[in-house]
């Protein structure tokens, strides 16, 4: 089925058939994400950018990537600036936007409040993030991550291991990250996580009922090992109140140089959706790992961009035309974004 006009609220709602579509689109966009090529398909054409709740990489790169194809973003950022403020429901704010805007983007705190937003609208709303929900334009960069990364390791998806770690109760990019694997054959889930945020109970019945092997476990030494991914994430200290779920996460949690030498490959990919929480007492990933070249984060976060260009195009229906767009862009370019990346990484 296609992709125009359609919301991305949640993975449920896309098959396989449908991933690889988008990814075929992203791979189409390298041109123009590595600034070899303008393109101004959407030329006339409106985001809105709704956020309301903090966002650096989500809300820069819908933009971004909107920008590249031509497009115009209008944006709001905050409660305290939006009429929401003064009592307005999310259904009112929803009809007036899509009087404005050709696509909506948005993110809230509060979880299903991005679904109940795009109900009365048909202008297509892409969810950025809502509370502990999902965050399906997440997971889909993590996919176009892990494809690109695999490429050069000659893997393949389909029969992956892969370790999360952290906090995996209100990890939005691992619930929608994990429904997406799950449309793949025979993913080995390594769940690492203390009791108190250990991963849904729905959500690992889900993959089991798909036919994947789930493991659950509370140490690097038994998770991490014969692991071709390790995704982690940060613990989600706005969603925790009181603090008591942070009960028993510590830095036995926390992946480091020493704990990749000791239970990791060398090809064992690391990912994390960022922010990375550097505050002392976070036990986040640690920037030890910095210049080791599985290190995939800063390359992941870059994705972003292309693959929201190709969310925008197949949901635009812009697909089938994007080449002809394209004019050779003639700025100036470094060779390489940082002396941080991986060698095998240059910009062009
Ligand atoms: C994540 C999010 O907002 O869910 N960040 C992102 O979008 N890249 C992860 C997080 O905030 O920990």
């Amino acid at each position: 089925m296609s992709l125009i006009g359609r919301h991305l609220l949640s993975i449920d709602s896309l098959n396989r058939a449908e991933l690889e579509e988008l990814l075929a689109i992203a791979k189409r966009l390298e041109p123009v994400a590595k600034r070899q090529m303008r393109c101004d398909v959407l030329q006339g054409a409106v985001l809105a950018n709704l956020f309301f709740e903090a966002s650096t990489r989500t809300r820069m790169s819908f933009h971004t990537a909107f920008a590249r194809l031509g497009g115009a973003v209008v944006d709001t950022t905050g409660f305290t600036f939006s009429s929401l403020s003064k009592g307005e429901s999310l259904e009112d704010t929803a009809r007036v936007i899509a009087g404005y805007a050709d696509i909506i983007a948005m993110r809230h705190p509060e979880e299903g409040s991005v679904a109940q937003f795009a109900a009365p609208i048909n202008v297509p709303v892409i969810n950025a993030g809502d509370g502990a929900g999902e965050h399906p334009s997440q997971a889909l960069l993590d996919y176009y991550s892990i494809s690109k990364e695999f490429e050069r390791l000659d893997k393949s998806i389909d029969g992956m291991s892969i370790a999360m770690v952290g906090d995996l109760k209100h990890g939005r990019t691992i619930h929608s990250l994990c429904k997406l694997l799950s449309l793949f054959n025979n993913i080995k889930f390594r769940f690492i996580a203390p009791d108190n945020l250990r991963a849904p109970a729905s959500l690992i019945a889900l993959l089991k009922t798909r036919g994947h092997e789930v493991s659950e476990c509370d140490s690097l030494a038994a998770g991490l090992p014969h692991s071709d991914v390790i995704y982690a994430t940060r613990i989600q200290r706005e969603r925790i109140q009181g603090g008591e779920e942070m009960e028993g996460y510590g830095e036995q949690f926390r992946i480091n140089a020493a704990a990749i030498t000791r239970h990791a490959q060398p090809d064992t990919v690391i990912m994390h959706p960022l922010p990375r929480d550097s505050r002392e007492g976070a036990f986040d990933l640690a920037t030890d790992l910095d210049r080791l070249p599985q290190l995939a984060i800063f390359r992941q976060a870059d994705n972003g961009v292309i693959m929201r260009m190709a969310i925008f195009a197949a949901i635009l229906g812009v697909a089938d035309r994007l080449e002809a767009h394209f004019a050779p862009l003639t700025l100036y370019r470094p060779a390489r974004l940082s002396d941080h990346d991986a060698d095998f990484y240059t910009f062009d």
